[in-house]
């Protein structure tokens, strides 16, 4: 569709010109090829160019623009033009489709590709859970938005590096090896694994409430691990290797991948660059003690760097981790997955490079998303109130097991295909609505086989799969669109790449899942449409030949959302 839109653009110039004798002053081809709108209903065309916006140019009213366009306009593929209060409408002859099916064979999982990441670098930094705290659901919403992002990159063409920036130093490590010291054992935190980390986590909480000396043995802590004392050092590590191992089991079901696992106590040693840095500057103020960068000049409170006592700050983490990164990958884009809650955070620091004179400034790029609840019940952490994003697996492959059995009791893999469809329901019912609005988990709209949900996404692939198996191997050289449902099909498939490129443009990952249940609809209409086994043979060929297109464009488009793609449900 990418390329018919150029061409209808310079067909629609080369009209303008002949229509009204002037070439200058109009937009140019990629202009015009984004004021092509798709029109809400078949009736008027299937493409339409609002004359608008050439009325201030032309001198003219719109409706009249649009007729003189009309009488002069011709461009291959499109074999209808209808004048309409100020649009032209353009219908796209069924050839064109025809044509478009043997393309997608045999470009295959290439098809829709873009290439304007060639040789270019994006850093992705999602999921990036703070060690010895519980995974909970909010990080769920960055890992998957994040590796999402990172697929639908990787589609235009990018290198991409996925940092897991590990919440691995921090005050919170002071209070940690304090619980540890005081209350923990080596034999009950070796069998507990991270559970064991957390609750001793809570009670710090919970006695520093009562007792508030003890956030001053947990600051001490934490100074004589950034000093490089060698017990605390000793169970940090171990720490942070009980909780990243824990976390690893998560990915795997989750299919989640990282390049790096760099966190927080990477930067320790790159951080003193960048505070000399501030200082040499003169970026940084000292406040009550701290060092500060005022940032008042552009309405935001001061980013700290430093502490009174000279301990490291979220910020200054960031900041030494930027200055690698850029050093290390050269990026074009570093893209940051977190909660919206961080979205000062990042404004900040964003600033303080700015301000320090980093011209990769402008490409680091926060993405934020909404509040995550469960069942309307908002989460918090720290008293231990959250919901473990294991325990939601484990309840949605559950009940998608139960469901199997009654289905398809005789499935091969029931196990394995039960965890595909569980674990894609509740990351579908993630990645299904504009990022930043709150996401409201409830498990049984998540699960339900039919509506906007994975399994209905995945079950329709899977139709395609057992189609396209019984009909074996064949041969169709004469593809041919007849019914309306094929039409829509394969102009629903035509999107595909402007899809994937606007979700890229747009770091949105729902445009992605909006366009798979498109795709399973028209699909779906199709087969309910088109009888296809039992139709006569030239027919039959030509219905099966358009099967085989949505099976490789969800191939394509599931895996960009996290979803895997069983065969047989
Ligand atoms: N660990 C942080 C948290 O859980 C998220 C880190 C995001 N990445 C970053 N470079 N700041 O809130």
């Amino acid at each position: 569709m990418i390329k018919l839109k150029q061409n209808v653009a310079k067909s629609l110039l080369d009209a303008i010109s002949k229509a009204f004798g002037i070439s200058e002053g109009l937009p140019d081809e990629v202009q015009i090829s984004m004021m092509l709108e798709y029109p809400p209903d078949d009736s008027m065309g299937d493409l339409a160019f609002p004359c608008f916006k050439l009325s201030k140019v032309l001198r003219k009213g719109p409706p009249m623009i649009a007729s003189a366009i009309k009488d002069v306009f011709a461009c291959d593929g499109i074999e209808k033009v209808e004048s309409i209060n100020g649009y032209l409408n353009l219908f796209i002859s069924n050839n064109y489709y025809s044509k478009l099916v043997p393309e997608i064979l045999a470009k295959g999982s290439n098809y829709g590709k873009g290439e304007e990441g060639k040789g270019k670098t994006v850093v992705l930094d999602y999921s990036s859970p703070n060690i010895c705290k519980p995974f909970h659901i909010g990080h769920l919403a960055s890992t998957v938005i994040g590796y999402s992002l990172k697929k639908i990159y990787e589609f235009q063409g990018y290198d991409t590096v996925g940092v897991n920036h590990l919440g691995d130093w921090g005050t919170q490590f002071g209070k940690q090896i304090a619980a540890y010291k005081m209350w923990g054992d080596k034999a009950t935190v070796e069998a507990g694994g991270v559970d064991e980390l957390v609750k001793l986590y809570v009670r710090f909480h919970a006695e520093a409430e009562e007792n508030s000396e003890l956030d001053n043995v947990a600051r001490a802590e934490f100074n004589k691990l950034e000093n490089g004392d060698e017990e605390n050092l000793a169970l940090w590590k171990w720490f942070v290797d009980i909780s990243v191992a824990d976390c690893n089991k998560l990915y795997k079901k989750l299919g989640v991948t990282f390049d790096s696992y760099n966190g927080e106590s990477f930067y320790t040693d790159k951080m003193p660059e960048q505070v000399e840095a501030l200082k040499k500057s003169g970026l940084l103020k000292i406040d009550k003690g701290a060092s500060i960068v005022d940032l008042s000049e552009y309405n935001m409170p001061p980013c700290l760097i430093l502490k009174s006592d000279g301990s490291t700050l979220y910020p200054t983490r960031d900041i030494a981790a930027a200055v690698y990164r850029d050093r290390t990958y050269h990026f074009a884009k570093c893209i940051y997955v977190t909660a919206a809650a961080q979205c000062l955070h990042f404004a900040q620091w964003f600033k303080v490079v700015e301000l320090m004179g980093y011209d990769f400034y402008d490409k680091l790029v926060h993405v934020p998303y909404g509040m995550v609840s469960i069942d309307g019940a908002k989460l918090s952490t720290r008293t231990g109130n959250v919901i473990l994003i294991r325990d939601l697996i484990n309840a949605a492959v559950e009940k998608v097991s139960a469901v199997m059995e009654e289905k398809n009791p005789d499935l091969e893999n029931k196990a394995e295909t039960a965890e595909a469809v569980g674990v894609g329901a509740i990351i579908f019912h993630y990645l299904l609505n504009s990022k930043i609005k709150d996401i409201d988990f409830v498990m049984d709209d998540a699960l339900s086989f039919e509506g906007n949900t994975g399994p209905y996404a995945q079950y329709s692939y899977a139709r395609t799969c057992s189609i396209l198996d019984k009909a074996g191997d064949f041969v169709c050289d004469n593809f041919e669109i007849s019914d309306n449902s094929e039409k829509e099909l394969s102009k629903t498939l035509s999107r595909f790449g402007e899809v994937a490129k606007y979700a890229a443009d747009e770091y949105e990952p729902s445009i992605i899942s909006r366009y798979i249940l498109d795709v399973c609809v028209a699909f779906n209409r199709f087969y309910h449409d088109c009888p296809i086994l039992t139709a006569e043979e030239a027919v039959q060929k030509s219905r099966l030949a358009l099967v085989k297109p949505p099976n490789i464009v969800l191939a394509t488009a599931l895996p960009h959302i996290c979803l895997k793609t069983p065969r047989k449900i």
